[in-house]
């Protein structure tokens, strides 16, 4: 729009060039956005068998003698531990069960094994330092703060208002810290056509029940393998991937070469493998719907935490291309 402006005051442009310039213009305007990656539900596409989903019945995952109701599951200050044998380490009370009204069980969104889901993130493994940073950010209200109108900013912007205190984000950092680092991607496929998807309750990206097809059109869509234990939280059951065609190619050579200067090589901060350095965060095998986010954060300033200025360079001159090109190409990566 500004080119059209200037164009018409300089006057030295055919309308046939205004034309062009307003067509590619509108093109750009068009195509430029990932809201996809921040995932809203819309009770108006649920499929039937969502609807039909009894709270009170009770059920369970293969291998676990827990039984629990679906409102049980969901929740958030008592999350389904499936496996209590299988954690490294005794469970922080502020993880398992939360502290009061304002302090929800970490496990709620993070999981026991800390891997997140795409609407969430990924902790485990990651060191003490860093998330000790992103709990004072939230909390400063300086980093991934509401802004706009999506109803997922709005609602993430809680991680802004929650309460734990030093003692408590102390120990939950500890113990995801140490938590081992699971493959949580099971496979990155890259495609025109995609299933048909729905925003299911919990904000997870699920294929439609009913079958069908859409254009990927630029996004990323990641669906949990199954179903039936995604809905049931559990901590091991992992998401497939679906990218652009080509896009892996491309965002190795943004994040391994800097792309020609659009870029920094990603290595120099975040380690060779890309499994973090110091307290500077691991980027490999982590979701791709969750780095699409945070990239498109840094670039908007949505997120500006303690260190997140070190980023601007790195993202200033992305376009959601490269972007998607880049969170499909960790994705790949082995964790
Ligand atoms: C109701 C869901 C929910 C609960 C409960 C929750 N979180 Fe989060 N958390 C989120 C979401 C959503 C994000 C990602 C926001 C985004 O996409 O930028 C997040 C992000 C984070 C991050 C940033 C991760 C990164 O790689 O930068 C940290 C650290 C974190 N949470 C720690 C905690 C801790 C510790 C607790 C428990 C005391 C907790 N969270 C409880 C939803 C939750
Ligand atoms: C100059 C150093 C530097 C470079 C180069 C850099 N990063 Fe970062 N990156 C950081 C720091 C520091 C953080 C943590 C910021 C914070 O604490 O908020 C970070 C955070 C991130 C996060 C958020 C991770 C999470 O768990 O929330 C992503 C994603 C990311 N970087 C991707 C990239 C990619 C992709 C590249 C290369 C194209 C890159 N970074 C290059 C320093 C860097």
């Amino acid at each position: 729009m500004i080119k059209v402006c200037t164009a018409v005051r300089t006057g030295g442009l055919s309308v046939k060039w205004l034309i062009a310039i307003l067509a590619l213009t509108t093109a750009l305007v068009a195509r430029a956005d990932v809201e996809w990656a921040y995932p809203v539900l819309d009770e108006s596409l649920l499929p039937q068998r969502d609807l039909d989903l009894d709270p009170q019945a009770l059920r369970s995952v293969p291998g676990s003698s827990l039984q629990r109701t679906q409102e049980q599951i969901d929740d958030h200050w008592n999350p389904p531990d499936w496996f209590p044998d299988d954690h490294y380490a005794p469970v922080p009370d502020v993880v398992a069960h939360g502290d009061g009204p304002n302090v929800r069980a970490c496990a709620a969104c993070h999981g026991f094994m800390g891997a997140g889901h795409p609407e969430s993130s990924h902790l485990a493994g990651l060191t003490v330092g860093y998330i000790t940073r992103q709990m004072a950010d939230f909390r400063s209200g300086a980093q991934r703060s509401p802004s706009g109108s999506s109803a997922m900013r709005l609602d993430r912007s809680w991680m802004n208002t929650f309460e734990p205190t030093l003692e408590q984000i102390e120990q939950a950092a500890e113990w995801f810290s140490g938590l081992p680092v699971i493959d949580w991607i099971d496979e990155v496929i890259e495609t025109d056509t995609v299933p048909r998807t729905y925003i299911g309750d919990g904000r997870m990206r699920h294929v439609h029940p009913d079958g069908g097809t859409e254009p990927i059109d630029g996004r990323i869509v990641e669906v949990p393998q199954d179903w039936e234990l995604a809905t049931a939280r559990h901590p091991r059951s992992g998401f497939t991937v679906y990218a652009p065609t080509g896009s892996v190619a491309r965002g190795e050579e943004l994040v391994t070469t800097g792309g020609d200067g659009r870029t920094i090589e990603c290595f120099t901060c975040h380690g060779q493998d890309l499994k973090g350095f110091g307290d500077t965060p691991r980027l490999a095998g982590i979701s791709p719907t969750y780095v699409v986010r945070q990239l498109n954060d840094f670039r908007t300033g949505d997120r500006a935490g303690t260190l997140g200025s070190l980023m601007l360079l790195a993202v200033t001159n992305l376009t959601d291309e490269d972007i998607v090109a880049i969170a499909a190409y960790l994705a790949t990566l082995d964790p």
